[in-house]
């Protein structure tokens, strides 16, 4: 509960519906210690009063650029220096807009501009204007000047509507200030591969057939693994994810690209986490020409595709810790723990799909994770917190394994 004990935190509030959950925010982040300083944009105070945050916050709360009286006053550059981290929750279209074109039309921004610190936006918006593409391209200028973007998750809107574009819940925004400010890098020299996403099997030069898979389980434990100090190889299918910071990608298409890539690299890794869904059978031949529609039946033959993960933990030399995961539906721990066992794997992370927005193409999952002699359960949260938890959990148990 003490993690960010002495931290300074600089919380950017702007005038999104989310901002009602603020209080709960700072709350928390006071309870583990940190000071928290909150500047409002005007918007901001339509949706929650300065009043509120200075008494949840314990400090006054700024929203002025230039209403200071003397140059050693001014708020912007002392609240810049102050701050250890900036948060900007929640943090809506027109702020990110703002901030990736470099604005400084007000105190948030310019702060954001002036501070030195890691900068954190947390977007909340309706789906529509989340999706949208200027948005999209926002978030990704953002990105690449190593402002960390947390969420957004989905699910029913305050509009009404149902997507992407839910602030993350306060305990969630909580868990990543802490590991973004820990300056954990518990993971450095350590070589990781991760396979994410789909794999298309070829039928003729147009149709193919895949899997479900959003990748996006797969790229937030790179993304997690990278912050830690990893070294990271994610060997991708087809996915529409833009590729984590410091993290090296390599994309393929079939389960036999990826068999072929995961093999080129597996004997630098210390760990391997295999989290695409890979397609287990391929047709047995791929047709040259396009397929006619003049038949109203067609035969395909499809033969299995290796699987790669147990070919992976089948290595005498160089064998990696190895991670896989299991989409079950039902009696989770038993079907679990049996593919383990088949697959000769070190742990297992089983998604149970049954349930509403777990799983495949959503934000959010929770994991029940089984080694021979152990489980943990990890609860639904944002991948990227569970990622974390992950990784805390796999290193436990991977240096537990090398020291004996
Ligand atoms: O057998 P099943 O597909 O349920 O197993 C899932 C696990 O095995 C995942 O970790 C997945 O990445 C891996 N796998 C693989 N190669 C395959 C099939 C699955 O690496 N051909």
């Amino acid at each position: 509960m003490v993690k960010l004990i002495g931290k300074h935190i600089l919380l950017g509030v702007s005038g999104g519906i989310a901002a009602y959950k603020i209080p709960e925010l700072i709350r928390g982040l006071r309870e583990r210690g940190a000071t928290v300083q909150v500047v409002m944009t005007d918007a901001a105070k339509y949706f929650i009063t300065p009043l509120t945050l200075e008494i949840v916050s314990g400090s006054p709360v700024f929203n002025a650029l230039l209403n200071y009286t003397s140059e050693s006053e001014m708020p912007h550059i002392k609240l810049a220096k102050w701050a250890d981290l900036i948060i900007l929750a929640p943090a809506t279209a027109d702020l990110l807009a703002r901030l990736s074109i470099g604005m400084a039309n007000d105190l948030l921004t310019t702060i954001c501009l002036a501070a030195d610190a890691k900068i954190a936006v947390v977007p909340s918006m309706n789906q529509q204007m989340y999706r949208a593409n200027i948005t999209q391209k926002n978030i990704k200028i953002l990105k690449e000047h190593n402002i960390l973007v947390w969420g957004p998750d989905e699910g029913k809107q305050a509009c009404g509507d149902f997507g992407p574009g839910r602030m993350l819940e306060p305990l969630s925004i909580i868990e990543l200030a802490e590991n973004s400010l820990s300056y954990k890098k518990d993971m450095l020299k350590l070589h990781l591969a991760i396979t994410a996403g789909p794999t298309q099997e070829d039928i003729d030069p147009i149709r193919f057939i895949t899997n479900h898979s959003s990748g996006k389980m797969g790229y937030s434990i790179a993304q997690a693994a990278a912050e830690r100090g990893a070294e990271v190889t994610l060997i991708s299918g087809p996915v529409n994810l833009s590729t984590p910071k410091g993290v090296k990608r390599i994309n393929i298409i079939s389960a036999l690209d990826m068999y072929k890539q995961v093999h080129d690299i597996i004997h630098h890794q210390e760990i391997f986490i295999g989290c695409a869904a890979v397609a287990d059978y391929r047709p047995k031949e791929v047709i040259k020409e396009k397929i006619k529609k003049h038949k109203d039946e067609i035969n395909i033959t499809f033969i299995k595709n290796i699987d790669i993960i147990a070919s992976v933990a089948k290595l005498i030399k160089n064998r990696p810790y190895v991670v896989g995961f299991a989409a079950e539906t039902q009696n989770i721990k038993i079907n679990a723990q049996n593919k383990r066992i088949k697959k000769n794997l070190d742990l297992i992370c089983a998604n149970d799909i049954s349930l509403i927005n777990h799983g495949f193409n959503t934000e959010n999952n929770a994991l029940n994770l089984f080694w021979k002699d152990k489980e943990v359960y990890l609860s639904y949260s944002h991948k990227l917190v569970l990622s974390h938890r992950l990784l805390d959990e796999i290193l436990k148990s991977y240096e537990k394994k090398n020291k004996y």
